[in-house]
């Protein structure tokens, strides 16, 4: 007997680079996703699987060491997230299953974590959504390294249609903020690709981690204390922190208040914050958040994602962005439910 699962991929509105200091977060899911049709086999010792968008099967063997040199030999390279699934969930039988996807893979929108829950639904993964989020984080970081926070897996894992979720990513508390009806979300490539293993944001993941030492955690510190921050740069990189756990707050107020203009404000400070005091932008990017933000009918826009190339996310009336976006890859969303199996034993 088979399952069938789906998990989303995701777009992040604000809160972007806050989420491995256990700050906040406003994903959501998007329709684009990961389908897994899978089909345990008693006896077999192997997790084989073919895909869609990738030419070559992956096969991993349920005794896979969970060491990242064990998993970083493993090729095809995308077996590598087989890998990681597999070594973190230990399931007792392989079996074999299809991968079809939708959600582009580069391009800031968590391909990656779709596939990863998706799969760990079609495993048989039982516990929790939360539970689920966590073990497919460490299926991430066990398949490539990079020290990723756990805002794109909650994001898959736990979002509601119709809502933005402002997520605590330090209790993993999630409130669901519905969307106003009278919006659009369009996400916008910058025609860079994004590789998230890249040594920029493990550094600055580690800046943020040396700003700690000295002001204690940024997700309680306020701006007052930054000026016990003598490293300039260190001091940039904790005020983007600081102030975008705030602008979360504020967004979310502005959501629920219908408020869209100050929603729009919010995501254009959120941008220059992280182009002047992250330093995660391009000037491809500064470029394609500008163009929209002159559009008329567009409340607001951002880079998404972890930033250096990637997509913009754009607010904005129905309708605005229509003609402004031909020529330019694109998406127009909506927020969708989180992971699930469609079809189970
Ligand atoms: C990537 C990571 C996330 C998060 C974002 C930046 O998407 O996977 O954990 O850190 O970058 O907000």
């Amino acid at each position: 007997m088979s399952r069938l699962s789906f998990a989303p991929g995701r777009v992040n509105l604000i809160g972007e680079h806050t989420d491995y200091t256990g700050g906040l977060a406003m994903p959501m899911a998007i329709g684009l996703g990961t389908t897994i049709r899978y089909t345990p086999e008693a006896g077999s010792r192997f997790v084989e699987l073919v895909s869609s968008v990738e030419k070559e099967p992956a096969r991993v063997d349920l005794a896979l060491p969970a060491s990242l040199t064990a998993i970083g030999r493993l090729s095809p390279s995308w077996a590598r997230y087989v890998g990681g699934v597999v070594a973190t969930l230990r399931p007792t039988e392989g079996g074999r299953g299809a991968v079809t996807s939708d959600v582009p893979i580069g391009a800031g929108l968590s391909s990656s974590a779709s596939f990863e829950l998706a799969l760990a639904l079609a495993l048989g993964f039982g516990g929790d959504a939360r539970s689920l989020a966590r073990a497919c984080q460490q299926a991430e970081h066990l398949a490539f390294g990079a020290p990723t926070g756990i805002l794109d897996q909650m994001a898959g894992a736990c979002a509601e249609r119709g809502c933005a979720m402002q997520l605590d990513c330090h209790s993993l508390a999630v409130v669901q903020v519905p969307l106003p009806g009278d919006v659009e979300i369009a996400v916008v490539h910058s025609g860079l690709p994004r590789a998230v293993a890249s040594t920029a944001y493990a550094e600055r993941r580690s800046q943020c981690l040396a700003a700690e030492e000295v002001v204690g955690p940024l997700r309680l510190a306020r701006l007052d204390d930054l000026s016990q921050l003598r490293d300039e740069v260190l001091a940039r990189r904790a005020r983007h922190v600081v102030t975008e756990n705030e602008r979360v707050r504020q967004f979310s107020d502005a959501l629920l208040a219908d408020d869209l203009s100050e929603a729009g404000r919010l995501m254009a400070e959120s941008h220059a914050s992280l182009r002047d005091d992250y330093e995660v932008s391009l000037p491809a990017l500064d470029d394609l958040v500008g163009f929209l933000q002159e559009t008329p009918g567009v409340y607001g826009a951002r880079l998404t994602g972890a930033g250096f190339g990637g997509c913009a996310v754009a607010l904005a009336a129905p309708g605005a962005l229509a003609g402004a976006l031909e020529g330019r890859t694109h998406w127009f969303v909506r927020p969708e439910d989180g992971a699930r199996l469609l079809e189970e034993p």
